[in-house]
């Protein structure tokens, strides 16, 4: 009785641990459920994956060689010479919204735009004089949401640091002082925290101001901004940013014992919060409607430059993905999902606000994708995801064999698709050749000028067929 009884049990428990690991339960295939099914089913994908190598070749071809070639730099050119930079809160970055919903209208896709309240700082008029140990002005940017500066400006004596732990050791130095950071850069992720932080720290051990050298490793006498976070509780106060020379030329001043004094003057203060829009653009899915490959970049910039790089390009060629994709009359299973957010700079406001209203729908988020880190010659796709994941999206880079950027790197990045990763969902980035990115990052030096059209077109076309490719696989990435 329990040999007959044992022989079904077994089996049918075998096909349920089957089903289990190889977390499928979209597709049975009742003569693979009792075989290697996990394996079968990568092999299944591979073969199935490689089946786009002729869509994908046509989506690169058309981008790079054919006639889309160039569009995503045109576009951009002529977005950010007719509205320049758009910062959170601007009118510009109403202009902005209302120029692409017309422009991606025109172009024949589906827009339509998401509500959303964003941060209003506004610099105002500002200034630094050294005045001791001789004449000379500064060149500031304040720092998004420092206040200002009494009309009068503040004027103190200056202590140069090059780390926090120097400042705490001198901590009795710093009280009614203007204090100088000139930390050396090491990477941006690393060196940002003195930008963000630098005032607050400063305001602990009562100073009346903080400048911050600009986070960047090149500089030609050019401040970059950014945003920056008082800590509650400690008191605000202004602060700026200067540039890499005049950091370095206070520090070595201070270093001969001489006596540093500044005179610093802002206008900034920060206003209501103002109406603004997530504008989303969409291929809707035939099979899949509800199930969404998500492509993202920001119109929001600072208010210097253009906002060409940071982060107009990412905005343009997530827009161009689907025009790329609409021109070859395609149409993939799940929906393609364009998202320009607003107000990234002041601390990812719009995709934080698209998160928590979409999240609900968090399982039908098959892969997120950002682009703000430049669309400069891509390398290669950075990506986020469980091994099983990783395996498909391996063979989805192969298919860009045509532009040399097969390679699958870790950690897809970005400040607006992080809370997505970070609750479970694939998620994809560039790498890019980017050596320059932060040399013009958040200054005036953030032109059209830093862009090539041939790099753009590169971008595009990654960004397209990995994009239509996930969306029109059979299933949605493992996660
Ligand atoms: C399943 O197939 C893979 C690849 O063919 C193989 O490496 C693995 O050993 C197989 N596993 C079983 C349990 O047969
Ligand atoms: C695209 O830009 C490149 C580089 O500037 C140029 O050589 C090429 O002729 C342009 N193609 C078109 C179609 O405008
Ligand atoms: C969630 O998905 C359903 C099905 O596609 C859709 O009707 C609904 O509007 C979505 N809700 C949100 C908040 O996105
Ligand atoms: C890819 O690399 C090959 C070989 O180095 C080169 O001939 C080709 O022009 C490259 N393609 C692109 C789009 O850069
Ligand atoms: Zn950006």
């Amino acid at each position: 009785m329990a040999l007959r009884g044992g022989a079904p049990f077994i089996l049918s428990l075998f096909m349920f641990v089957s089903v289990l690991s190889s977390q499928c339960d979209c597709h049975p295939h009742p003569a693979r459920a009792v075989s290697n099914h996990t394996a079968r089913k990568v092999s299944d994908v591979v073969a199935e994956v490689a089946g786009y190598a002729d869509v994908a070749k046509k989506i690169i071809d058309l981008a790079v060689f054919g006639a889309a070639q160039n569009r995503s730099y045109r576009r951009l050119a002529d977005f950010t010479d007719t509205i320049g930079n758009r910062v959170s809160g601007s009118h510009n970055l109403e202009l902005a919204i209302k120029y692409m919903y017309n422009a991606i209208t025109q172009d024949g896709l589906d827009v339509h735009l998401e509500p959303v309240k964003i941060p209003h700082w506004v610099r105002g008029k500002e200034s630094a004089e050294m005045i001791m140990p001789r004449a000379k002005s500064l060149a500031i940017l304040g720092l998004g949401s420092s206040v200002g500066t009494p009309p009068e400006g503040i004027e103190a004596a200056v202590l140069v640091v090059e780390s926090f732990e120097e400042l705490k050791r001198r901590a009795n130095e710093a009280v009614g002082k203007i204090v100088v950071f000139n930390q050396p850069f090491v990477s941006y992720g690393e060196t940002v925290a003195y930008r963000a932080y630098g005032a607050s720290e400063a305001a602990k051990v009562g100073a009346v101001a903080s400048l911050i050298r600009s986070i960047t490793p090149f500089s030609i006498n050019s401040p970059h901004t950014g945003w920056q976070d008082y800590q509650d509780g400690v008191n605000h106060i202004p602060t700026a940013c200067i540039t890499v020379e005049d950091a370095e030329l206070m520090w070595r001043m201070a270093q001969r014992g001489q006596k540093i004094v500044v005179r610093l003057t802002m206008e900034a203060k920060t206003l209501p919060d103002a109406d603004s829009y997530n504008t989303v653009v969409e291929i809707t899915g035939w099979q899949h409607p509800e199930q969404v490959v998500l492509l993202s970049g920001h119109l929001d910039s600072w208010d210097v430059g253009q906002g060409a790089m940071d982060d107009g390009g990412g905005a343009m060629i997530s827009w161009e993905a689907l025009s790329l994709i609409r021109d070859l009359g395609l149409r993939p299973r799940r929906t393609l999902r364009t998202v320009l957010w607003t107000a990234e700079e002041q601390g990812g406001v719009g995709a934080q606000q698209y998160y928590n209203l979409h999240k609900i729908n968090i399982s039908n988020f098959d892969l997120v994708m950002e682009s703000d880190l430049g669309t400069f010659t891509p390398l290669g796709l950075q990506f986020t995801g469980n091994d099983a994941a990783r395996k498909v999206m391996e063979e989805v880079v192969k298919l860009l064999a045509p532009i040399n950027t097969t390679k699958l790197e870790p950690h897809g990045e970005g400040t607006d698709i992080s809370p997505w990763m970070q609750a479970g969902v694939p998620g994809a980035s560039f790498h890019v050749a980017d050596s320059r990115y932060f040399w013009f990052h958040h200054s005036e030096g953030d032109t059209m000028t830093v862009q090539d059209p041939r790099e753009m077109n590169l971008c595009s076309a990654l960004w397209a067929v990995v994009a239509y490719v996930v969306a029109d696989l059979e299933d949605m990435l493992p996660r």
